[in-house]
Order: structure tokens, then sequence, then C-alpha cells
């Protein structure tokens, strides 16, 4: 069988992690997929980077020529963002690419157009890495959960704030004191921002949502509040009521199934709840549905090699999809509920 060929952009925490598996596994790879998988080319912004263990004469900083090949069976997208992420994508999709990405800011922005690029050219757009790192959950709400009635998506997705929040919990620090550890170590970006201000778990909130409901929901219709106003005092006002904070996302289909909500803020919740013994970075999402009642889905929701899992995960599926003719579950199936940002609370 002749090699799948796999156009790497990023190189970065996770790019990395994923040259390295590709490399380490590839027997492992070759024998679930049924084919080997070759990374034909690793488009990287700063080419003088050493990079250990991939060839130089694959690095290119040029990713538009790289996805325009023409031969490439999977784009790998790890750069993050908007742009140039999305018209690569959409040239990918041009030159007859399936697309693996981890791009949960462009998902949540442009998720309905680039799947109807991605059926125009019967392609694939897998995302597994772009919500909760290694945890499995779209492939879960896309396809194990398809014969059930999903009613309620609850949980943490961003480890950063949950690791400062737990921290405030557990030492009694303020939030800036929480906030310069996860900085010191590693855990929040230099800019907090999108963590802090709940950006990144409302992307990942209209993802989840968007699936799990079968509709489409933009950033924008997520109500968002971030956690920089949760004081010391919160945490021992709400410890008196037997409750910690966490910064939860919630997504709900509406009583009479006609609409959806998604919202993202600080929340108090019972120390008896499952979500309240989420520590340090760790994600975890809690499922409601019809059939199968509750399920908790929880792990390392961030870092290079659990996102990276990820993002193999999705490679080998996509693979397989390319080795069979077919490809994986598209948007076709969704309904146009109307989204509104805050339901009963
Ligand atoms: N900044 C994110 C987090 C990374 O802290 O969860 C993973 O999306």
């Amino acid at each position: 069988t002749r090699p799948l060929k796999v156009a790497l952009l990023g190189c970065g925490v996770v790019g990395s992690e994923v040259a390295r598996i590709m490399t380490t596994h590839a027997d492992d790879l070759a024998a679930r997929i049924g084919a080997p998988v070759e990374l034909a080319g690793v488009a990287v912004r700063r080419p003088s980077k050493v990079r250990e263990g991939i060839p130089a004469e694959l690095v290119t900083t040029d990713a538009t020529a790289l996805v325009k090949r023409g031969d490439i069976d999977v784009v790998v997208e790890v750069i993050g963002g908007i742009e140039p992420a999305r018209s690569l994508i959409t040239t990918a999709f041009e030159y007859g690419a399936s697309v693996v990405s981890a791009n949960k800011a462009l998902l949540a922005q442009d998720g309905a157009a680039l799947h109807a690029a991605a059926e125009d050219h019967d392609a694939d757009l897998y995302y597994e890495a772009a919500v909760a790192g290694a945890i499995p959950l779209i492939r879960p709400l896309r396809e194990s959960l398809a014969g059930d009635k999903v009613n309620r998506v609850l949980g943490i997705v961003n480890g950063t704030t949950n690791f400062i929040l737990d921290k405030m919990d557990s030492t009694g620090a303020g939030y800036q004191e929480a906030l310069d550890e996860a900085t010191a170590l590693g855990y929040a970006e230099a800019d907090p921002t999108a963590d802090v201000e709940g950006f990144d778990a409302a992307a990942k909130a209209a993802i989840l949502a968007g699936i799990a409901f079968h509709t489409r929901v933009r950033l924008d219709d997520v109500y968002r509040e971030g956690m920089t106003e949760v004081t010391a005092a919160d945490f021992a006002s709400a410890k008196e009521m037997g409750c910690t904070i966490k910064l939860l996302a919630i997504c709900e289909r509406a009583e009479d199934g006609a609409s959806v909500t998604a919202r993202v803020h600080p929340a108090m919740i019972p120390l008896t709840h499952p979500l309240a013994s989420v520590r340090g970075a760790y994600n975890a999402v809690f499922v409601e549905s019809d059939a199968s009642g509750q399920l908790m889905f929880y792990g390392p929701g961030a870092g290079g090699a659990p996102t990276a899992s990820a993002v193999l995960g999705d490679l080998v599926a996509v693979c397989r999809n390319r080795l069979n003719g077919a490809t994986g579950p598209g948007e076709s199936a969704y309904a146009a509920l109307p989204v509104s940002g805050m339901g009963d609370v």
C-alpha cells in the first residue's frame, strides 16, 4: 500500500510531539491504519530553530506551497489562531487533503464554514485536540452518543484557570499570587487573558455545544465571564457552604428542545460533586443524556504530549477513512436551533 503523506503545519509544543510520535510509533501507526504514514513536510515560522528528529530537508517556511503540493493526504494544523490557519485549511481541502486541527479559536468561529468546505471536497475535518487536550470528547459526542440525546454538557475545560482556582482554594492565596505561580510553572501564558477572561473556555463551549446538540454555536453566542474577580473571601464563603468555586462551561438544551444555551462563568459547586475534585491543571467534562444518564470524561486538558495524543488519534481515523474512500461524520445532519448565551442558572 502506498504511504499516506502528512503535512505538519506548526512545530511548537504540540507539533514537535506529533512529529516525534509519528516517528517513534511509525510501525504501530502503520499497523492500525493499514498503510504507512509519512511526514512529507513541516511548515515552521523559524527554520533556524533546532528540531530534534525532524530531517532538515522536510522543514519549510512556505506553508502554502506545502499544502498546494498536490500529493498530501492529510494536513495537520497546529499553528493556532485564525489566520493563516483558516486559509491554509481551506486550501488543503481544495488540493484534495483532509485536515486534522487543534485550533479551538478557529473551529469556534468558523467551524460551520470549514465543515462545509470539507464536505464540498469529500474531505474530513477532525479536531479532537481542540477541546480538552487528550480527553476524548468530540468523537464520543459525535459518534458514541449519536444515538442518544444529550441534554447538558458541563465542565472544566481550561487547565490554567483550574490550577489558579485550585491554588486559591487549597492555600487561601489571592488571585494575583495564584496567577503568578501558574505563570512561573509554565501553565499560564505571558499574556493570560484568553484563559483568565474565559475566552479559551468559551471557544471550547461553542465547539462542544454545537456537537452535543447537533446545531451551530459560535464563540459570539456564548455568554462569557472570566475568573479574575474571584477573591480569597469568595472561597472562604464557599467553604462555609460546603462548596468550592470552578470556572465552568455549561451547555444546555432547553426543556422544550427548541433552543440551546452556552455560557462560561465561575460557579459554586458542592464539594460532593465530582467536578469539585478536579485538581491542578486537569480538565473534566460531565455529559448528561437521556439514555446514558451521567458520564464524566477526565484527564489532562493541555500540554504537548496529551494534545498530540488527540491529534494522532484523529490522524489514524482520517487515514483509515481515506484508505476506505470514505469520510467521517460531517455537518449535514445539523439542525439550526436558536442559541442564546444565558439560560436559567
Ligand atoms: N490554555 C489552555 C488551558 C490550553 O489552560 O487549558 C489548552 O487549550
